[in-house]
């Protein structure tokens, strides 16, 4: 068995984690004081926070267990709260910086961080000031010898193609320091199959060099990984794991290597699966589909990459020599600089 001291050694990457799901409990509740915000209700756990942000008739992941006991459009909507309590520059920075610390401290050495300005109502209009303030606690962090980080700047599903477009235009217009690639988030039920909607903007980012990563296939089935694959381009998948059901598309993926950005505990908070046997990460795997392991929303779902790691590790009966391998997919996977992917490797 591998300890969470020997997986925390591995240099590696991490793919798949929202800068929204990174506020410890503690910061939120210096972030409310700081702006005069009351908190929702009792405040022992991050989970008595998350129960608050009750399901209502958008919501269409069933509940699952604990900060996500609305499903997945509740805790966006906690997510939008926590959000919210960031108006400064220097508040924006100090979470930046924060996150990167807590990524060294696994062992992540370089990380795609997913960033969706429409969870950050206090930047509205200004979304490219609320980038060059997480920039600059990025970039502090680095000057440190903190975790490398950049930023995929994602769509929520629910926006149009309009605003897609006009986004996707404006970064690569402008090119805002570490933002490295164009996503999508959000609940995929609410707003149906949306692929078509944005393709126009994924051609703009791919034709202006921004990198693809798209969620589908967690609150989707296997048709949004097809849809993320035919019409944006998609580089990465992150969550995909719905792509089981459908044994062309699972041969696909093993065929292109396009990897899946897998999080376990996320899938079981959120209702994804209802427990480790039944989730079909190593059945994908012994199909030959590549998969990273990540944390999706470490800080509400209360989890680290090394307790991800070690859970699979537990569950699949994986040693030392898996856990280098799925650290080396991380980095073949990340869009890491080459010089820091080859350091890593
Ligand atoms: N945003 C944050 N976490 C998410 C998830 N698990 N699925 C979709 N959008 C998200
Ligand atoms: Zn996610």
């Amino acid at each position: 068995r591998v300890d969470e001291e020997t997986i925390r050694s591995i240099p590696k990457a991490e793919v798949h984690v929202h800068l929204e799901g990174t506020f410890e409990l503690i910061d939120l509740i210096e972030l409310a004081r700081e702006s005069g915000v009351p908190l929702p209700g009792p405040a022992a756990t991050l989970f008595d926070l998350g129960t608050h942000f009750a399901p209502d008739t958008t919501d269409t992941i069933d509940a699952g267990s604990g900060v996500g006991t609305g499903g997945l459009s509740a805790f966006l909507r906690f997510l939008d709260w926590q959000c919210g309590l960031i108006r400064t520059p220097q508040q924006a920075s100090a979470l930046a910086y924060r996150f990167a610390a807590r990524q060294s401290a696994s062992g992540i050495r370089y990380t795609d961080v997913i960033v969706n300005p429409t969870h950050w109502s206090a930047w509205r209009g200004r979304v490219g000031d609320l980038l060059s303030a997480l920039a600059e606690g990025f970039d502090e962090a680095e000057r440190d010898g903190l975790c490398v980080i950049n930023i995929a700047y994602s769509l929520l599903r629910t926006q149009s193609q309009d605003e897609a477009t006009t986004i996707a235009r404006w970064l690569v217009e402008t090119r805002p320091s570490r933002v490295i690639a164009l996503s999508v988030d959000g609940d995929e039920r609410v707003a149906g199959r949306t692929a078509e909607k944005f393709a126009p903007a994924f051609d703009i980012a791919r034709d202006g060099g921004l990198r693809r990563t798209i969620h589908a296939g967690e609150s989707s089935g296997a048709e949004g990984v097809w849809d993320a694959i035919r019409h944006l381009h998609a580089e990465r998948i992150d969550h995909g794991v719905r792509a089981i059901d459908d044994d062309e598309l699972v041969a696909h993926l093993a065929e292109t290597g396009i990897p899946l950005d897998v999080c376990l505990r996320s899938n079981l908070t959120l209702g994804v699966y209802p427990d480790l046997a039944s989730h079909p990460l190593a059945e994908l795997m012994r199909r030959g589909v590549t998969v990273t392991v990540n944390t999706d929303d470490p800080a509400p779902i209360g989890t680290r990459l090394e307790n991800e790691w070690s859970l699979a590790a537990d569950a699949y009966g994986w040693g030392l020599p898996q856990l280098i391998a799925l650290a080396h997919a991380s980095v073949t996977a990340s869009f890491a600089p080459d010089a820091l992917a080859a350091e890593l490797h």
